[in-house]
């Protein structure tokens, strides 16, 4: 039986570099366990190193299934020596990544000069370890195979939303689906922090299914609920969303019929509602997180000069997004002050916000190009 559980997050070895698991975490136990057993396993080939892949559409809770694992007390003791965790995205830059493993590992006298070198290195230090090495979002076999690192012990945990990778890698993949019904309304309960009964039950149940069981739609809409909006007018207007999308072009979602391009679709129409009902000001500031790089820490430190605003009120202003779900909760920092991330999709979709029009289509955009608005980010800075 797997043994986590949302109380469970205790960390029992020195490197471990997985994120924090979602504070609503629900188990997915159909998936978890076999992953576990799959991880437990030691290898009888000692030449290849074994790669297990998570396979799934955006969303869909892949990097959270990988830092469940991280944190599973068995899995703690099988890679004893460490959970090392990078998150390559589409355009990773590998050598940092590489030599923050490298640093991760103890050695801070290496020279990163080359790729070949880093890796190289990198399998030295890991040959006698017994690591687990957590290959985040990757979009390319070539980036993925560079960390396919490491000695007998390690073992390589792949995500991707490309089924052609995990099999480039001869990964032993697990296709992960949408949440069940029971596991979504178990999602809503824990946020809600109370039962959904009777009517609203019903209803909940009928926006879990317009919301395609994705868990990130669901925070989305427990969030709003949290506000004191009812399931019954969240659930017309998402659906008035995926009509209004569905007229548009954005999405090529006027003829969407294929079951990926609708969840995607009820995501976005999830997404655009929870943004529609910001106060233009802190819209704005969500719009502006989209300069920042993918996957970065997002500190109250970096948002007051992005918003320019003190740190208090950026600090504020961090934790309401963090309300909305529109932002999710990053690494805790030696001095205890919270940090936060933008999952991929709301990046991408803040960051096409600041380019689009402003008051056209659904949702206005600020009408800014990327390279006019790294100018505004500079300029800040250099003020600060
Ligand atoms: N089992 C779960 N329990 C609670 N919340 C979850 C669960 N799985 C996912 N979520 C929520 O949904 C969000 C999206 O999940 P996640 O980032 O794991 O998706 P993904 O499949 O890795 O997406 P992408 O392909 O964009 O990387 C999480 O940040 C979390 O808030
Ligand atoms: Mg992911």
């Amino acid at each position: 039986m797997f043994s986590n559980s949302s109380d469970n997050r205790t960390v029992r070895i020195d490197l471990f570099q997985a994120p924090p698991l979602p504070r609503y975490y629900v188990d997915r136990p159909e998936y978890t366990d076999n992953l576990k057993a799959n991880l437990l396993t030691n290898s009888s080939d000692t030449r290849a190193i074994v790669v297990t892949a998570i396979h799934g559409l955006g969303a869909v809770g892949k990097s959270t299934l990988a830092t469940a694992l991280a944190y599973d007390e068995e899995v703690q003791s099988r890679f004893a020596d460490g959970i090392l965790w990078v998150t390559l995205g589409q355009e990773p830059n590998i050598l940092p990544m590489l030599s923050g493993w490298v640093q991760a590992l103890g050695d801070y006298n290496f020279k990163p000069t080359s790729l070949e070198a880093t890796a190289n290195h990198l399998r030295t230090l890991l040959y006698d370890k017994s690591v687990l090495l957590v290959v985040d979002d990757a979009w390319s076999p070539d980036h993925a195979r560079i960390f396919n690192l490491g000695g007998p012990r390690c073992q390589v945990l792949v995500t991707t939303r490309e089924k052609a990778i995990a099999d480039i890698l001869e990964a032993e993949t697990y296709s992960l689906d949408v949440m069940t019904l029971s596991q979504s309304m178990q999602l809503l309960t824990q946020r809600l922090e109370c039962e959904i009964t009777g009517e609203d039950a019903k209803q909940a149940e009928a926006l879990v299914k317009e919301l395609g069981y994705l868990p990130l739609a669901l925070e989305l809409a427990a969030a709003q609920v949290a506000d004191g909006m009812s399931w019954g007018v969240l659930l017309e207007d998402i659906q008035g969303e995926i009509v209004e999308l569905k007229t548009l072009d954005r999405e090529g979602a006027e003829d969407v019929t294929d079951e990926g391009s609708l969840k995607r679709l009820s995501l976005t129409a999830s997404l655009n509602l929870s943004i529609k009902q910001l106060p233009q000001e802190t819209r704005d500031n969500f719009i502006w997180l989209g300069i920042l790089p993918e996957d970065v820490n997002i500190t109250q430190e970096m948002t007051a000069v992005l918003w320019e605003l003190d740190e208090q009120d950026a600090t504020d202003k961090l934790a309401y997004l963090r309300s909305k779900a529109l932002l999710l909760d990053g690494v805790v920092l030696a001095d205890d002050k919270p940090t936060y991330r933008l999952h991929d999709l709301f990046h991408d979709l803040a960051r096409y916000l600041l380019t689009a029009p402003i008051d056209e289509g659904n949702l206005s955009g600020l009408g800014i190009g990327l390279t006019e608005a790294h100018g505004i980010f500079l300029e800040k800075y250099r003020r600060c």
